[in-house]
């Protein structure tokens, strides 16, 4: 990647190679599960990213509106001499900050984050072309353990972590990232935390199970994400798709049901795991906030929250936060 530094913290395998232990213990437990971070292998990320253009998906469409609409105003007000962006992906939406950024010559450093090496290497190839001048420095790594390894800040930042991808964390999980996200923030420096909102659950479960499969193709590649990791043999073909929304919890479920019958060699754990006809395998729980859990969410990690950006609908919201002194 010429001229710019990508720090690899994972193997060729990403976090596949990290991931014997949570797989005997999701395998193990009587609600069998997976953990959503294991879907993001080459393939994985290609489907993430089909999914953002689907009808049914409108987190991202909703969030590039507010990201358009606030790019100006909130790079104005904030001014960050660098953005560190976790769970980058592809970087799309971040480019109307990256815009404002630039354009104000006020931006001279971004730092994405995430665990899909050929994600990260991809989005460079187009912002090397877009900003010229600006340093780009990839990070590959787990942001449940490598957050201390971001490189060093050289001025006033901006932690981005946009996407809702922090729904995808348990309640604890989360609190204990936002504490580490707390620790890349200088006196000053801000975190935007974009967050899917509580909303008609018609509209949710639809933008989880859309008309073409292309969410189903996203949830079984996890199977095969780990047949390759692990040298196990999961018949995907014999497992469906389904998710559903939880209104006690205020979180989508997604679940991969077996057709038939199945026992499956994990070869690597040294492990045969009986499932069931029609039981489940959990694979992810995407979490749905609205801006008073969010607001006490931020309290509970020591953040306060300095303004809050939403769409009319009120599908989507980004929070703006400082770290309490
Ligand atoms: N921010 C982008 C991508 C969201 S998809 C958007 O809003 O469209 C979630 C992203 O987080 C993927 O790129 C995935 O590879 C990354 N990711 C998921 N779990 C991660 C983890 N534990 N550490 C680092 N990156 C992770
Ligand atoms: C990345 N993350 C926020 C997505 C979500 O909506 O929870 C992942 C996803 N799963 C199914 N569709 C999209």
């Amino acid at each position: 990647m010429a001229g710019f530094p990508i720090d690899v913290h994972l193997s060729e395998h990403g976090l596949l190679d990290s991931i014997a232990e949570d797989v005997r213990r999701g395998m193990t437990s009587p609600q069998k599960y997976l953990l959503p971070k294991f879907f993001y292998d080459e393939e994985g990320s290609l489907l993430f990213e089909q999914i953002t253009e689907l009808p049914e998906y409108y987190p991202t469409r909703t969030e590039l509106s507010i990201l358009t609409d606030i790019a100006d105003e909130l790079m104005g007000r904030v001014a960050p001499r660098e953005i560190v962006e976790l769970g980058s992906g592809s970087s799309t939406k971040t480019r109307m900050l990256l815009d404002a950024g630039y354009k104000a010559k006020t931006l001279t450093r971004y730092i994405p984050f995430d665990v899909s090496q050929t994600i990260v290497e991809s989005a460079f190839i187009e912002l090397q072309r877009r900003y010229p001048g600006m340093a780009l420095h990839g990070v590959i790594g787990d942001f449940e353990r490598h957050l201390g390894l971001v490189p060093p800040a050289e001025g006033k930042r901006l932690v981005l972590f946009i996407g809702s991808t922090i729904g995808n964390l348990e309640p604890k999980e989360r609190l204990e990232l936002l504490g580490e996200i707390r620790k890349l923030l200088a006196p000053g420096d801000f975190l935007l935390l974009g967050m899917d909102q509580v909303k008609d659950i018609a509209v949710l479960e639809a933008a989880y199970n859309d008309a073409v499969g292309v969410t189903a193709a996203f949830d079984l590649n996890i199977l095969k994400a780990i047949n390759n990791a692990l040298h196990a043999d999961f018949n995907v073909a014999e497992f469906r798709h389904r998710a559903h929304y939880n209104r006690d919890l205020d979180r989508i479920e997604m679940h991969l049901y077996a057709n038939s019958p199945q026992t499956v060699h994990i070869a690597d754990l040294d492990m045969t795991v009986e499932i069931a006809k029609d039981e489940s395998i959990w694979t992810e729980s995407s979490h749905k906030f609205t801006e008073a859990t969010a607001t006490s969410m931020l309290q509970d990690a020591g953040m306060t929250l300095d303004a809050w950006y939403t769409d009319p609908l009120r599908y989507f919201g980004l929070a703006l936060a400082t770290a309490q002194g």
